[in-house]
């Protein structure tokens, strides 16, 4: 049997430091528990922009499509905000999306212990919070037709369509319905039925396919009072599956509850391959934040958090999944913080490779 393969692509701003972080990690699980990927690596993003004119490779697109997961670390900057949008660093990630059909987007939410205090939000209201949203990736607004920009009499009219059919609906709702499963048997659906029709069918179809799932507790909210209550309690949430506009602002607003985006990784993925694993693309929620590349200020958690997510979705390591998790735990638990996780002057944050350096001496000790 071949190692199993990863195809990593760093990206943009502070993707190339966070994931020289992740090659570390990919290296000790080789090094110390035997395990090896074939691992190569590429562009996207506006570092593909500058070298070949496009934000993604057809050559790239094609190795992601061969490859048993892809890594990204983060793509765009203001260096790019003036780019034609056809060749913008975001539609590289985009295409990405699209053409491996990856429909499911898990985004964790989780607030570590050690971080409690750091969230804007009272202790009590983060301490042990634990959601899962799954967010669908492929369809809605993102890519319905009709969009553009057109001339009306004589002025332009924007715009964009919000377009859901029934078997786009269905796929992301099994899958959320099959994590929710393995969790806490709690699923809330979000959408705006109230004003939006794609919004009533998502209704009706996330419903029916409940019925399978008769041990899972399914609720509805609209999205706009979900939004409220992941503010005032999102204890009460455990899996939350949702389009593709509102996971990406819910998602974001969640993942603020924890304390920092620097801490959390996602999961996209998409129907089975030959070999039986899903179609996988795994990348921090955190973006390319210009403001402090190059600078080994960034926190590469989110990062090494996402190859966790590789080990448990992709390679059904779900025991070397934990260890990671736990070695990041343990080491936000002995105190090192980078920038991102210090709200008080004095203390000296932790590097990029430092915090690396100290997740793999908390692999050492877990051995
Ligand atoms: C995200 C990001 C992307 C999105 C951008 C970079 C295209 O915000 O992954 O949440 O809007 O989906
Ligand atoms: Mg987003």
């Amino acid at each position: 049997m071949p190692n199993p393969s990863l195809l990593i692509l760093p990206g943009d701003g502070i993707g190339p430091e966070v994931m020289a972080e992740v090659r570390k990690i990919i290296d000790w699980f080789e090094a110390k528990r035997g395990i090896a990927f074939d691992v190569s690596e590429d562009l996207v993003g506006g570092c593909a922009y500058d070298k070949h004119g496009t934000p993604l490779h057809d050559d790239t697109m094609a190795r992601a499509q061969e490859v048993d997961a892809v890594l990204l670390g983060a793509v765009g900057g203001p260096k790019y905000d003036n780019l034609d949008f056809s060749v913008k660093p975001e539609r590289g990630l985009l295409r990405l999306r699209k053409e491996m059909d990856l429909f499911s987007n898990l985004r964790p939410a989780q607030c570590f212990d050690a971080l409690a205090d750091f969230s804007s939000l009272k202790k009590d209201v983060v301490a042990g919070l634990d959601i899962m949203i799954v967010r669908e990736l492929t369809s809605g607004v993102y890519f319905g037709e009709p969009r553009g920009i057109f001339e009306e009499g004589n002025e332009r009219v924007g715009i964009n369509t919000q377009r859901y059919t029934e078997s786009e609906i269905d796929r992301v709702a099994r899958s959320a319905f099959d994590l929710a499963m393995k969790r806490g048997k709690k699923l809330c659906s979000m959408e705006k039925a109230n004003v939006m029709e794609s919004g009533i069918l998502w209704r009706e179809v996330v419903t029916e396919v409940g019925k399978d799932y008769p041990e899972v507790e399914l609720s509805h909210m609209y999205a706009d009072a979900g939004a409220m209550q992941l503010t005032r309690w999102p204890k009460q949430f455990d899996v939350i599956v949702t389009d593709n506009l509102f996971g990406d602002l819910l998602s974001d607003l969640a993942a603020m509850l924890t304390g920092s985006l620097g801490m959390l990784p996602s999961a996209s993925l998409g129907a089975p391959m030959n070999n039986g694993r899903p179609k996988a693309l795994y990348e921090p929620v955190h973006g390319s934040a210009p403001d402090i590349a190059g600078q080994g200020k960034a926190n590469p958690c989110a990062c090494i958090l996402s190859f966790a997510m590789a080990l448990r979705y992709s390679f059904d390591m779900g025991d070397e999944a934990d260890r990671l998790e736990k070695a990041v735990n343990d080491v936000l638990a002995s105190g090192v913080r980078t920038a991102d996780l210090l709200n008080e002057d004095g203390i000296t944050p932790a590097s990029t490779t430092e915090m690396g350096d100290a997740v793999i001496k908390a692999l050492d000790a877990s051995l």
